[in-house]
């Protein structure tokens, strides 16, 4: 038995006594199916499977048999890696994930069916006894993380643009659009609206074919992130009266060509020959978008040509978009609540340190899109993308396990 004191922190922090008051709803509302609930779970109640005595750990033992070793392991290390270890898991944690499977806040699974008709104490109890084994050890199997840079790889991907596009999405070519200062909602709407044939163009559905969706998202960021600089093309036509013209347009696409709606392109610096071009496919029906057709139908030649010069000589402006956090960001990130190397001391915050990767990956994105829910958890996931998931989950699972050392209270 371990002989240390596990760290507690007595003072409920905000976060964790709303999610409290959740659960002691859900646990009220829930009272009828729960055989021995008391139906008022009182911020504090969660720590009652640290003093466990060692009575109390052998009927946890009893109970986890029985119940729950043919898929969690009598040694608490799970038969799949799609189930949690749950040996040497933070107690608190365990009870409350309990409670919350009773109470109906996390996704129905075969735990729910386990779970439901035990008893508080024997809940306590369970939860005792796996916490007290040693946990397990990283699993040579669990796939480990890549270091993975979205942009690298946008960068990568659009080697085959920059021909015509320029290397940084400024362009030189006069009829060829700069992609820099477009927000990457936009571009990605337009590389896949010329693949699925919508917005027609031969030559860019045969360019970005061969990307896979990935791919033009990676390639969209890549340039929304290039420092914005005007085409560096020639641009015919009488700029100031094409600001007068404008002023019908600065409501979608600002009033310094710069658009504040991420599906609204900014026409601020773009190539001026491109800008007529698509004016005059707006006005003909070749590219389709209602609102630009009834628009530019009122436009003449003069209008469309002065309007170009006039947006072509605006300066672009950075995107609104920020840098994806990197591996080790996030990490810094999750460790303030899960300790380091997810080696979590709060008692209520679970150890993520030699978890299993399939699992992990399933609960974040149960966070995500909001079947399981936490105060804390579910705002973090949002920001997850599916390569930050699989590499978060691939790091945890790698670090060791540091059991949390903890009292054991002699049996009367
Ligand atoms: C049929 C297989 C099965 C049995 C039997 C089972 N579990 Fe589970 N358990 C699971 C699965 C699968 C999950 C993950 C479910 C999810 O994603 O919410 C889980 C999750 C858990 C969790 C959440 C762990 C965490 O890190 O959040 C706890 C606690 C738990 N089980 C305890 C128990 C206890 C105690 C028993 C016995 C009373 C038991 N389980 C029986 C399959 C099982
Ligand atoms: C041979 C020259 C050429 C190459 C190579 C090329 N493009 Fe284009 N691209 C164009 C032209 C010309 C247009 C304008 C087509 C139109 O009028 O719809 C365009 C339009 C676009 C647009 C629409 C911009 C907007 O403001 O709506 C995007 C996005 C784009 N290209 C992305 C790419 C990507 C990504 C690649 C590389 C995989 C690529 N292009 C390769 C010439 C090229
Ligand atoms: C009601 C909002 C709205 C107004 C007003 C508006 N636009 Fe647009 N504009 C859009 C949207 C949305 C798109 C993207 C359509 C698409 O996907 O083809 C667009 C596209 C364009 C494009 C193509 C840019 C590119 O990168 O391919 C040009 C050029 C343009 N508008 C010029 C104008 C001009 C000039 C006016 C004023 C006469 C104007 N727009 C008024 C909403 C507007
Ligand atoms: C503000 C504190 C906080 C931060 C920051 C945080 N977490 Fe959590 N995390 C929690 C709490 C509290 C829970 C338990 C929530 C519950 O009951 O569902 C949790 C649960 C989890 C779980 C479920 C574990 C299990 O055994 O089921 C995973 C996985 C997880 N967090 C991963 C992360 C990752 C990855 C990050 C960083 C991107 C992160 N967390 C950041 C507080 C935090």
């Amino acid at each position: 038995m371990r002989t240390e004191h596990m760290r507690i922190n007595r003072k409920s922090p905000v976060t964790f006594s709303a999610w409290a008051a959740l659960l002691s709803a859900a646990v009220l509302f829930h009272a009828q199916d729960a055989t021995a609930q008391s139906g008022s779970f009182k911020p504090g109640d969660e720590l009652r499977p640290l003093y466990a005595t060692i009575d109390d750990l052998a009927e946890g033992k009893r109970l986890a048999e029985q119940s729950c070793a043919a898929c969690h392991g009598l040694n608490g290390i799970s038969i799949d890696r799609v189930i949690p270890n749950l040996a040497g898991q933070r107690a608190p944690y365990l009870y409350l994930e309990l409670l919350a499977y009773q109470a109906g806040l996390r996704p129905d699974t075969p735990m729910t069916a386990k779970v439901k008709f035990l008893s508080d104490d024997a809940l306590v109890k369970v939860a005792a006894y796996f916490a007290s084994l040693d946990p397990a050890q990283p699993d040579p199997a669990a796939s480990a993380p890549s270091n993975f840079d979205p942009i690298q790889a946008g960068k990568t991907a659009s080697a085959s643009c920059a021909g015509c596009h320029g290397d940084v999405g400024i362009s030189k070519m006069p009829g060829t659009p700069s992609l820099v200062a477009l927000d990457p909602q936009y571009l990605t709407a337009a590389m896949k609206a010329y693949r699925i044939g919508n917005r027609k163009n031969d030559l860019m559905k045969s360019m970005l074919t061969p990307l896979s969706d990935a791919d033009i998202s990676h390639v969209a960021l890549f340039y929304a992130l290039q420092k914005p600089g005007r085409a560096q093309t020639p641009a015919p036509g009488d700029k100031d009266a094409g600001k007068a013209a404008s002023a019908s347009c600065s409501g979608c696409h600002g009033d310094e060509g710069v658009s504040s709606n991420p599906n609204t392109p900014s026409l601020a610096g773009q190539d001026a020959q491109y800008i007529v071009a698509a004016l005059r496919a707006y006005k003909s029906g070749a590219r389709s978008d209602e609102t630009m057709k009834s628009l530019a139908s009122a436009l003449d030649e003069m209008a469309i040509k002065n309007m170009s010069a006039y947006y072509a000589a605006l300066n672009p402006q950075p995107v609104n978009v920020r840098k994806p956090l990197s591996a080790e960001e996030w990490v810094a990130r999750c460790d303030r609540c899960h300790g380091v190397n997810g080696n979590s001391i709060n008692v209520r915050f679970p150890a993520l340190a030699g978890q299993n990767d399939k699992y992990l990956e399933n609960v974040l994105h149960a966070y995500q899109n909001g079947s399981r829910r936490s105060p804390e958890m579910s705002a973090m996931a949002q920001a997850l993308g599916d390569d930050d998931i699989r590499n978060l989950a691939a790091y945890y699972s790698r670090q060791k396990a540091k059991a949390v050392l903890f009292m054991v209270v002699p049996g009367k």
